[in-house]
């Protein structure tokens, strides 16, 4: 059984390691910034509540994205492994985890980092274009779309999204460092941590990921 963690600061490739994982494994992708995303688009009661700060770069309440996250683990699709991608982002929302997996018989048993350099964070984010449509990510310089503007998966109109700005990402990096970057010693006590280095390009760290998966699966 795979119960995955996929962290790591914005920008490091999470989204699209995510995207190879659940092909491979077939496992449901649960992204908390996706499901925040859907629901400012929908206009939910809770996206009009998430709006201001995602686009600010903070973090939505602890409270908020707990509940949301236990509803959605609860559902039958998570019953065989699942990859929590982007949560849990603080220890409050790491020891709320803690205790619900267990009781709705869903512990986590794995935790995926991914690190890269801040520089290179900061101009990865600031190339992004992404795909409202189908959530593909492209880079202007190094993964570009074969026509410009346009998602070769489902032939959505790509954009950039509203927190992929310089003042919203030095307010993401903030939080990633003060809030998020905390539960590595926390997943290394619990004996879940397994580090990966962000920068040696999508294929290869992917293919050291799915090694680590496959040897946990046996
Ligand atoms: P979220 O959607 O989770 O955003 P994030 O963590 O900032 O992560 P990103 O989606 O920006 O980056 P990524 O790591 O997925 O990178 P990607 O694969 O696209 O959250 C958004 C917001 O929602 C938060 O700021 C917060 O407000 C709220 N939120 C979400 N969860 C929350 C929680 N638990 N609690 C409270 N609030 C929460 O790749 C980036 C770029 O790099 C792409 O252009 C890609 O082409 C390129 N790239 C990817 N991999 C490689 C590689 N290996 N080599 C070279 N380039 C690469």
């Amino acid at each position: 059984m795979l119960n995955i963690i996929l962290m790591g600061p914005p920008g490091a490739g999470k989204g699209t390691q995510a995207k190879k994982i659940i092909d491979a494994f077939a496992i449901p992708h649960i992204s908390t910034g996706d499901m925040f995303r859907e629901a400012i688009a929908k206009g939910t009661p809770l996206g009009l509540q998430a709006k201001a700060i995602i686009e600010s770069g903070g973090l939505v309440s602890d409270e908020i994205t707990v509940g949301l996250v236990k509803e959605r683990l609860s559902q039958p699709d998570c019953a065989s492994g699942y990859l929590l991608d982007g949560f849990p982002r603080t220890i409050p929302q790491a020891e709320a985890l803690k205790k619900m997996g267990p009781e709705i018989g869903r512990p986590v048993n794995l935790v995926i980092d991914i690190s890269v350099p801040d520089e290179e964070l900061v101009r990865r984010i600031s190339g992004r274009r992404v795909c409202p449509k189908c959530g593909a990510s492209y880079h202007v310089t190094d993964m570009k779309p074969s026509k410009e503007g346009i998602c070769d998966r489902c032939g959505g109109e790509l954009i950039q999204r509203k927190d992929d700005n310089e003042a919203s990402l030095k307010v993401r990096l903030e939080n990633y460092y003060s809030s998020t970057a905390p539960l590595i010693d926390f997943y290394k006590a619990e004996g879940l941590y397994h580090h990966f280095e962000g920068t040696i390009g999508h294929v290869e760290l992917f293919r050291q990921i799915e090694k680590t998966l496959k040897e946990a699966k046996q």
